[in-house]
């Protein structure tokens, strides 16, 4: 299959050189037929992630389309997204979730994604994913008293996230809450001491008053009664000691499962977040179907396989000095396309 597409690029690059007069319009990158896929390639990520939160499309970085048959075609994407507020659990659908703000210490997340358009029909065949919260620099710029993101080991944020769980639990009328995983953590030092924390908890099946008792015996409810749900805590240390804390549970889920769950999540670390201050999706985002790195390494080399585009560029802009009708309006460039929500 490997040497079948790239006998099919071999085959195409001499006809670009051999026409100059009319290279075949490149597919852009804020074309609908990329974004199309490009929103295919977002559903399948989120679907496919265990940890943190959702992420949303904030840019299209290239595309390229390597046709395989009729009606047949494989397209390679390069996405650069942004982490949004949804927590990975959160029953809210992507279109609803709100982009975490850039002076909220955004996180951005790199795709490459393989897919297929057959009859029509877009679907993921590969796809291999990292994300990184933004430096401390970048927001410092904008903004020098914002609070940053800190590890998720970070002992304060422990210790807030412990004592914003203890301090719901022991008001709640629901169920005794236990933690999952903590998704964020960010300190303050002026005015006061903050430390904001968000994190994922699931329902048990004790009540407070039970857990008091014998906490040790209260489990997550099986995954046929599963229900998770997510808080979001602030313990002010200086000059006045306080706690806030706010818990949402989301009701059950069918289908919906944490994957942890099974084992002891007390400490709300999964192994990969430690020492990171996000949830890197490299390691929180499970591709089924990417087990071939070699996969990967295609897309890389197929995306920066580029001169046939930048040569279609070239070629366009020398055309542009012949003279255009009135109202002629030189395209756009096919890619990168636009940034939806702010640059990194
Ligand atoms: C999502 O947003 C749309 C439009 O604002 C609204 O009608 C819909 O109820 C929202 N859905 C959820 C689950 O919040
Ligand atoms: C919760 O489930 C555990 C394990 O099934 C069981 O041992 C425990 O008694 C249950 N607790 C309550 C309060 O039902
Ligand atoms: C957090 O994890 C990193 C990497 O494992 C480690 O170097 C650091 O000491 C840990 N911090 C705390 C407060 O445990």
């Amino acid at each position: 299959m490997k040497a079948l597409i790239a006998l099919i690029l071999l085959v195409q690059l001499p006809i670009h050189k051999a026409v100059p007069a009319a290279p075949p319009a490149p597919l852009g990158c804020d074309d609908p037929e990329s974004e199309a896929a490009a929103e295919v390639a977002v559903n399948y990520i989120n679907g496919h992630s265990h940890h943190g939160y959702k992420f949303a499309l904030n840019r299209i970085e290239d595309v390229r389309v390597v046709p395989q048959g009729p009606n047949d075609e494989m397209i390679f994407l390069e996405l650069d997204l942004l982490e949004t507020k949804c927590p990975i659990l959160s029953p809210t659908p992507l279109e609803n979730c709100t982009v975490r703000s850039f002076t909220e210490h955004a996180v951005e997340g790199e795709c490459d994604v393989k897919l297929q358009k057959l009859d029509g029909t877009i679907s993921v065949l590969a796809s291999k994913c990292h994300s990184e919260a933004d430096s401390n620099q970048d927001i410092g710029k904008v903004c020098p008293d914002c609070p940053v993101l800190v590890r998720l080991n970070n002992t304060e944020v422990l210790e807030a996230v412990s004592a914003a769980l203890n301090d719901f639990n022991s008001k709640t009328t629901g169920p005794y809450l236990r933690l999952l995983e903590i998704g964020r953590g960010k300190i303050q030092y002026v005015p006061s001491h903050v430390v904001a924390v968000e994190f994922a908890v699931g329902a048990t099946n004790c009540s407070a008053e039970e857990a008091k008792v014998n906490v040790g015996a209260c489990q997550l409810l099986p995954e046929d009664q599963s229900n998770f749900g997510f808080c979001t805590g602030s313990m002010t240390k200086h000059p006045i000691q306080s706690i806030h804390v706010n818990c949402q549970l989301y009701g059950h889920q069918p289908g919906v499962t944490y994957a942890h769950a099974g084992q002891d999540t007390s400490a709300g670390l999964p192994p990969s977040t430690v020492g990171s201050r996000n949830h890197d999706l490299r390691l929180s985002y499970h591709d089924p179907l990417a087990s071939e790195s070699s996969s990967s390494e295609m897309f890389r080399s197929m995306l920066s396989a580029k001169p046939v585009t930048k040569r279609a560029v070239a070629e366009a802009a020398q055309h542009d000095k012949v003279p255009r009708p009135v109202g002629f309006v030189p395209p756009p460039p096919p890619c990168p396309g636009k940034i939806r929500y702010f640059d990194i």
